[in-house]
């Protein structure tokens, strides 16, 4: 039987990688332009950390984990999600004895037992970002604000930003009661997995897929009409922020998040082109998570974005690394000077491609084609005398005389830039 890759496990295709570089490079820049440093952390934690802070009660604890016995009797799971982590990780290296205020991003792949669909895998990405040790909702606002801008320096204007409150331990309490008592009232229209979920995660009902339960939960009490005053001023503090800086946003309170650690702001930037996988990226504040697991009383709030997502959001536009130069030769006694060239360019960083085989001037110009160089040359017997030759732009035939020197080509290169692109991962087509 043929090998193939596990089910929901993707191979990230050459023709593919550029758009994960554009995205990753676009993080990057938008995230340490906003004083981020990046934190590498383990694929592999112990089960503990992530029953700890995701929750028992959720569905990525109950059933999606990737868990497992390892040959030293130890319980390990592929992580499911970075921020457990990256907490973990700043608790144990005592990050917060430096500063309590870290700005961390992390990118890497995470794995989930879901039932595999278009933009839902087994093994999936993130790009994720954590700010520890303040409580001001200035902090999440300039995170929100930090999210658009991602999405606005990668050239989508879809997804779009929601938020809500989930309230803190003072509030969320009587809104579970009240919600509690509205769901029971209405018990026989639930699904099966909701009526068992409500004495565990009532909340769920409200995120929850099945007719039924849509139905069912039509005027459900609204978490924000519970919030105590702390809680709300926040929220509203929050939304003025986001006005001022004329983020655009829009209020959902029906928002819930698979996740128990959240406390206060949460969101997700949300899309209606990938059907039901509608989250591209998701995240809220975490107050109590790093003291849950040992560390000292430090809030948190962060966000994970889904790179198969933003990939598909981002279509069929092209993002190649093309070369600036393909060197063809007449014969086989300019090789020399070609792979001469060849070798001197790539020293000066210039993109350059050359016939490897010794195949005829018309097959290597078909590769010139098919790789879209920017600019092509053919090196003859006379050309190698003159020690000058005529490069040819692709696009429009245009031909510019210089020596065959890396200065040469460089001022030809200087001509044509802002013509045709040629760095890494530009997009070159819609
Ligand atoms: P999450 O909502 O579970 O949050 O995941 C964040 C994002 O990861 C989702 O919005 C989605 O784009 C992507 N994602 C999740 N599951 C899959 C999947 N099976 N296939 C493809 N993409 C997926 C978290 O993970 C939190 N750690 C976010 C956070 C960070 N909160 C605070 N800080």
């Amino acid at each position: 039987m043929a090998l193939t890759a596990i089910k929901g496990f993707n191979d990230i295709l050459p023709g593919e990688s550029g758009r994960w570089h554009y995205i990753e490079e676009a993080a990057r820049r938008v995230f340490e332009l906003n004083g981020f440093s990046e934190i590498r952390v383990p694929v592999m934690e112990k089960t503990e950390l992530f029953c700890r802070s995701i929750g028992d009660a959720t569905d990525i604890v109950e059933k999606e984990m990737y868990s497992f016995t390892d040959k030293g009797d130890n319980s390990i799971t592929l992580r499911p999600e970075g921020t457990a982590g990256v907490m973990r990780a700043y608790i144990e290296h005592k990050l917060h004895a430096l500063d309590p205020v870290a700005k961390l991003y992390y990118l890497g792949p995470m794995f989930r037992y879901e039932r595999p669909q278009k933009g839902r895998y087994r093994q999936f990405h993130q790009i994720g970002a954590e700010i520890t040790g303040v409580h001001d909702p200035l902090v999440d606002a300039q995170v929100l604000n930090m999210l658009t801008a991602f999405f606005r320096e990668i050239g989508l204007d879809e997804p779009s930003l929601q938020i809500n409150s989930l309230g803190c331990p003072e509030c969320r309490p009587a809104y579970r009661a009240a919600l509690c008592s509205f769901l029971e009232a209405r018990t026989g229209d639930l699904c099966e997995d909701c009526r068992r979920r409500l004495s565990t995660n009532p909340l769920r009902a409200l995120d929850c897929k099945v007719p039924g339960c849509i139905q069912a939960t039509v005027g459900a009490p609204s978490v924000l009409e519970h919030l105590c005053t702390g809680c709300d001023d926040h929220f509203s503090a929050v939304r003025s922020y986001l006005d001022l800086t004329e983020t655009p946003y829009s209020i959902n309170s029906r928002m819930v998040r698979g996740l128990d650690y959240y406390t206060r702001t949460t969101f997700e930037m949300v899309t209606t082109l990938l059907g039901s996988q509608s989250a591209v990226a998701a995240g809220g504040r975490y107050d109590g998570l790093i003291q849950q697991l040992g560390g000292p009383a430090i809030p948190g709030i962060g966000f994970a974005m889904g790179v198969e997502r933003i990939a598909l959001l981002l279509g069929q536009r092209e993002f190649a690394s093309l070369p600036d130069l393909f060197i063809a030769t007449m014969g086989a006694g300019e090789r020399n000077a070609a792979f001469k060239l060849m070798h001197g360019l790539l020293k000066a960083g210039v993109r350059v491609e050359m016939d490897y085989e010794g195949k005829s001037l018309k097959s290597q110009m078909r590769r010139a084609d098919k790789l879209k160089a920017c600019f092509s040359v053919v090196i003859g017997g006379n050309e190698v005398a003159s020690g000058s030759a005529a490069f040819k732009r692709m696009s429009d035939g245009i031909v510019t005389e210089a020596p065959l020197t890396v200065a040469g080509f460089e001022a030809v290169l200087a001509q044509g830039r802002g013509i045709s692109p040629h760095h890494l991962s530009t997009p070159v087509s819609e």
